[in-house]
């Protein structure tokens, strides 16, 4: 039976990664607000700060942050090895390449060194069930120095409730939206409530702040997606 990871990679396959920068592009404001409000939560870090990307993905926030803090460095850390390829040719592309580094895998196999100054994981942990969540956030936290800046931005809702109901019906339209046909949609929709471990939102506070970070500071809610910044405790 293939592992929680396994399916992780699996979701993120050549064919994800190709179309995944343009699947929301009729919803862009949403990618875009994520983006602006982790540029101003790191705003107070050093010129030269290193910030830890874990989940980079395509490279979309790196390239995004990279362009507002041109003497910061990123160190990309993406499981899934067609995502990574796309990230490092933006970075090729978009000039940022020699103040990145790109590591293929799971982040307890990036070598150990310096801790960071900052991490991002935006749109990452929700895949992850609560045990390998807490471990997640656990291992974030050991990978920055105390006092550094997390910016975490997860699919979160109470499942079950009136609210989630609701919520997911805007959030059908947003795909609708984005010119994914209505099968598709309701079929990847029942597919999501099935296998997206989704947890309300103070629960997620909860649990990252168990693994070693305080001060949760909400910073955005765009339908499902919400983000917060935290400090990673002394
Ligand atoms: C929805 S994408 C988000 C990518 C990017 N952060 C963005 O906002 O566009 C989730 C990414 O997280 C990666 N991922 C999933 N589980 C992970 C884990 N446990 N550790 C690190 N990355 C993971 C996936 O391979 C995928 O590229």
């Amino acid at each position: 039976m293939p592992s929680d990871r396994d399916k992780t990679l699996a979701a993120f396959g050549e064919k994800q990664a190709a179309s995944y920068d343009d699947r929301f592009a009729k919803a862009s404001a949403m990618r875009d607000a994520m983006h602006l409000v982790t540029r101003l939560a790191l705003g107070e870090l050093s010129d030269d700060a290193r910030v830890l990307c874990v989940g980079a993905g395509t490279g979309l926030e790196i390239a995004y942050l990279a362009a507002a803090f041109p003497r910061r460095r990123f160190t990309a850390v993406e499981p899934a090895p067609a995502m990574l390829t796309l990230c490092r040719q933006r970075a090729d592309r978009e000039g940022f390449a020699d103040r990145c580094e790109f590591h293929e895998g799971f982040l307890e196999s990036l070598p150990e060194g310096e801790p960071y100054d900052a991490a991002t994981c935006l749109l990452v942990s929700h895949f992850l069930e609560r045990p390998e969540r807490s471990e997640f956030f656990a291992e974030v936290a050991r990978r920055l120095q105390p006092g550094a800046t997390l910016v975490n931005a997860d699919l979160a809702s109470g499942v079950g409730t009136p609210r989630h109901a609701r919520l997911m019906a805007v959030w059908r339209r947003m795909w609708l939206l984005c010119d994914t046909p209505v099968e598709q949609v309701d079929q990847m929709l029942t597919e999501f409530e099935k296998k997206v471990p989704l947890l309300p939102p103070a629960e997620v506070v909860e649990l990252v702040c168990s693994a070693g970070f305080e001060s949760p500071t909400p910073i955005l809610q765009t339908l499902l997606i919400h983000g917060w910044s935290f400090t990673r405790s002394s």
